[in-house]
C-alpha cells in the first residue's frame, strides 16, 4: 500500500527518523543532562526489530530513512545494520545524523553500505568551546571526520549548528567560510525546548534565525532556493552566487514548516512519535514482541498511528508545556 500513510490533515509520511540509540559520547549542552542514564538493554530494540520496522515502513511507502541517536554511530552492528537497510527495495535515501566522532574511522564503509546522505553537528571552530558545548567531544577529531565524509564522497552532506546567543553567535560566518571550503551545506538551527536543560536558559540564550539571516546575507548574499528537496523539511535553504553550499534554517520558533511534514521518528524504545514537539505516539515495540508476531499487525499499527499526527508544534508558545523526554530520546 504506497499511500498507506497519510493523516488527518492531508500530509503524506514517507520519512521515518529511526533512532538506533539513546546512547552518545558526547553531552551536548542543549541536548543532555550531564549525568544521563540510558535505557537498559532489554528495553532497545534489537538490530533485528530495527531492520523489522524499517522494512515494514518501506512497504508502506516510506522512500526516505534517517539514522539518528544519540550518535548512531556508536550503536554495535550499525554497519550490518546499514547495509541491510542499503538493500531495501523502495528505499529511495538512506541518511545519517552523526556527532562525526567515529566518521574519520567509518565514512568509506558507511558510503559503500549505501548512505547516501550525512548531516553532521558542528556548532563552533574554536577547541575549547567545541569541548565547553559537547562537554566531552574533541574538535581535531570531528574536523578529520568531516574531511573523511567529504572524501568518501557523500550526495550531500550538511553541517547542523545549533546557535546560542553568547556563546557561539559570533561564529556564525565562520562556520559558513567553513562549509564554503568544503563545499558542503550548513543549516542553522535555533535550540528547541526539549528535555529539563539547567545548564543555561533557553529564553534568554535563543539566536533568532532572522538575524542569522540578516548577518550571512551581508556577507554573501542569500537566494531563496524556492522549492526543490528541503520544501517538505525544516529547513529553509538559501544559495550563494559564488559557491555550491547552501545555508539552511531551521526555526521552530520563527518559522512553522508544520503544514508540509512529510516525517515521523521511532525512539529506540519502539516508540513511534508523530510530532518533535508532541507526545503522541504508539508503542511499537509492543507490537514486535507479541508471542503471535506477524508484520501485517506492525503494517496496521504503524497505519493506525497516522490518525494520531498533530497539526502542529507549539514550541516557545506563552503556555505551551516543556517536553520532558530528551533530544537523545528523539534523535531530533
Ligand atoms: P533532512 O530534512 O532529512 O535533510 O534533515 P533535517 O535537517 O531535518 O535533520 P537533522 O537530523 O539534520 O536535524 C537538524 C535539526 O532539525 C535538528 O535540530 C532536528 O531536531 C530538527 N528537526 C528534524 N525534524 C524536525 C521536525 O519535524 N520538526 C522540527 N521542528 N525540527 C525538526
Ligand atoms: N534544539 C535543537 N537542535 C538540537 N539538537 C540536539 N538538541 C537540540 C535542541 N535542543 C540537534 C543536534 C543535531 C540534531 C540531531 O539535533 O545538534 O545536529
Ligand atoms: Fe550526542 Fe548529538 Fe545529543 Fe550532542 S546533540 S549529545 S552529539 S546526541
Amino acid at each position: 500500500f504506497p499511500d498507506a500513510l497519510i493523516d488527518r490533515f492531508q500530509r503524506r509520511v514517507d520519512y521515518l527518523r529511526l533512532s538506533v540509540t539513546d546512547r552518545c559520547d558526547f553531552r551536548c549542552v542543549y541536548c543532555m543532562a550531564e549525568d544521563m542514564t540510558f535505557l537498559p538493554r532489554r528495553e532497545v530494540l534489537s538490530l533485528e526489530e530495527l531492520y523489522e520496522v524499517a522494512r515494514v515502513f518501506t512497504g508502506l511507502g516510506v522512500g526516505k530513512i534517517r539514522l539518528t541517536g544519540g550518535e548512531p554511530l556508536v550503536r554495535r552492528g550499525i554497519l550490518e545494520l546499514v547495509q541491510r537497510l542499503g538493500q531495501l527495495p523502495g528505499l529511495r535515501e538512506l541518511a545519517l545524523t552523526t556527532n562525526g566522532s567515529q566518521l574519520a574511522r567509518m565514512a568509506p564503509a558507511l558510503r559503500e553500505a549505501g548512505v547516501n546522505s550525512v548531516n553532521i553537528s558542528l556548532d563552533t571552530l574554536n577547541p575549547l568551546r567545541f569541548r565547553e558545548l559537547t562537554r566531552s567531544g574533541d574538535l581535531d577529531t570531528v574536523q578529520r571526520g568531516i574531511e573523511a565524509a567529504v572524501a568518501a564522497g557523500f550526495e550531500r552532506i550538511k553541517l547542523n549548528a545549533v546557535i546560542l546567543r553568547g556563546r557561539n553567535d559570533s561564529e556564525v560566518l565562520d562556520l559558513v567560510r567553513y562549509a564554503r571550503g568544503l563545499s558542503i551545506d550548513i543549516a542553522f538551527i535555533e535550540e528547541m525546548p526539549l528535555g529539563p536543560i539547567v545548564e543555561h536558559d533557553r529564553g534568554l540564550s535563543l539566536a533568532s534565525s532572522d538575524s542569522l539571516h540578516r548577518e550571512i546575507d551581508a556577507a554573501y548574499p542569500l537566494r531563496s532556493e524556492g522549492d526543490p528537496r528541503g520544501s517538505a523539511g525544516p529547513a529553509r535553504y538559501f544559495r550563494m552566487d559564488d559557491s555550491p553550499s547552501r545555508v539552511g534554517f531551521i526555526s521552530p520558533h520563527s518559522n512553522n514548516f508544520c503544514h508540509l511534514c512529510n516525517r515521523v521518528r521511532l525512539t529506540v524504545s519502539g516508540r513511534l512519535l508523530l510530532c518533535l514537539g508532541n507526545e503522541h505516539s504508539v508503542d511499537l515495540r509492543a507490537v514486535l514482541r507479541q508471542s503471535n508476531y506477524d508484520s501485517s499487525q506492525l503494517a496496521a499499527a504503524i497505519i493506525g498511528a497516522m490518525d494520531l499526527k498533530p497539526e502542529r508544534h507549539h514550541f516557545g508558545e506563552e503556555g505551551a508545556s516543556e517536553i520532558v523526554r530528551f533530544m537523545n530520546m528523539t534523535g531530533g
